[in-house]
């Protein structure tokens, strides 16, 4: 018998990963509860999982045995639905963003101490080799301290989907800020989460009502849905120390493809780790790059680092870092408290686009 009890909640486009990822970690998948009951009874005879539920309450009224959830619903209710499961003695592994705000975010994070249950979310991005690796270098000593860092996800032709809940600000926290806040993350774990200080941003709008830059990520276009949230966002944000960011994202620019990087410069290394796609937004298509730059012997040296790819992009690989860290096999890949840090800076950069001006934060 399996170590671990897994209830899945949302079954909708992300879901699969989570239920190969628990798979993969030997855990068993016990129930899946959608409040559209036909989802989950499709993601349910799909991966043969014994029982599917239009509600989590029910879900675990059946299955009291589970001991741990993934949440994969839409951003609106991650904090609720955390707090929930938590206060009901259940781990929880909530997908991305963690919360629409910092204050939500500190809310899951206490809820999780008083509870004396795990509380991760998923920074995919951290799980891929390329960054587990890269990791290891900054832990060595080999990078010295980062001084700079630039995060990019820009996309080309990347809305997901008009009108649905990710294009509505009130259930999805805001566009590609929030949404691609992956290099944003990794460059915050590759610094070792600096204290920020000030976030000057700006975001746009254009393309927001133009169907030719819609993505193949996504739910479906929603009739008359409201598409109230940015389409890009250039963003510079500095730390305590004097470390800065650079921020870039985007839904929809005319850039020359889809790119997903992270690029820093050590005291003793620089480095880089981009995804870019032969077809955007499609990851069977990715071409990883992932290299680190030093000074060696009187010359510059690139170091070209190999790793088994993970087209998956980490996310199966988050899950199982998830079990791994609740029994004990292994170290977590992220701690819920620096996700506070994270939501600080988005909530920082809408706050100083909308404004105009810097916007300190404490
Ligand atoms: N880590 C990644 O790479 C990645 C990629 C895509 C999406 N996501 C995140 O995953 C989450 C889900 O995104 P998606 O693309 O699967 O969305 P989706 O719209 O395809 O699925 C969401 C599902 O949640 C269900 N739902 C809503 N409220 C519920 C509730 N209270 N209980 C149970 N089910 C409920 C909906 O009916 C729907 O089936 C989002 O937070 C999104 O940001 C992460």
């Amino acid at each position: 018998m399996a170590d671990l009890k897994v209830g899945i909640i949302g079954a909708g486009g992300i879901t699969d990963y989570h239920i190969n990822g628990y798979l993969k970690a030997g855990a068993d998948v016990t129930a899946i509860s959608d409040t559209q009951i036909e989802r989950a009874k499709v993601q349910a005879k799909k991966f043969n999982i014994p029982k599917y539920f239009s509600s989590y309450e029910e879900m675990f009224k059946k299955t009291p045995e589970i001991d741990a959830v993934s949440v994969c619903v839409p951003n609106k209710f991650h904090a609720f639905v955390s707090i929930d499961c938590l206060k009901m003695g259940k781990h929880v592994f909530c997908e991305k963003p963690p919360a629409l705000n910092a204050n939500e975010t500190i809310q899951m994070v206490n809820t999780a101490k008083d509870s004396n249950r795990i509380l991760m979310f998923d920074f995919n991005n951290r799980a891929r080799p390329e960054s587990q690796v890269l990791m290891k270098y900054i832990k060595e000593g080999v990078v010295g301290k980062i001084n700079s860092a630039q995060a990019l996800w820009i996309r080309r032709c990347g809305i997901p989907g008009f009108g649905g809940w990710f294009t509505q600000k009130n259930l999805s926290g805001g566009g590609p800020v929030i949404d691609l806040l992956h290099m944003i993350d990794l460059s915050l774990y590759f610094m070792k989460f600096p204290q920020p200080r000030w976030v000057l941003a700006s975001i746009f709008n254009d393309f927001s009502t133009n169907p030719e830059f819609k993505g193949p990520w996504g739910i479906p276009d929603v009739k008359d849905g409201k598409m109230d949230v940015e389409t890009a966002a250039h963003a510079f944000v500095r730390f305590e120390g004097g470390e800065v960011l650079f921020i870039r994202n985007s839904w929809a620019e005319m850039n020359k493809r889809e790119e997903v990087s992270v690029t820093f410069q050590g005291t003793k290394a620089g480095g880089l780790i981009k995804r870019i796609f032969k077809r955007d937004g499609i990851d069977e298509t990715a071409i990883d790059e992932c290299e680190l730059y030093t000074q060696e012997n009187r010359c510059p040296v690139n170091r070209k680092i190999i790793v088994e790819p993970d087209e998956k992009m980490g996310r199966e690989r988050a899950v199982i870092n998830f079990v791994n860290t609740i029994l004990k096999k292994e170290e977590p890949f992220s701690r819920a408290e620096e996700a506070i840090i994270l939501m600080k800076i988005i909530d920082a950069v809408y706050l100083s686009a909308e404004k105009g001006v810097s916007v300190e934060i404490d």
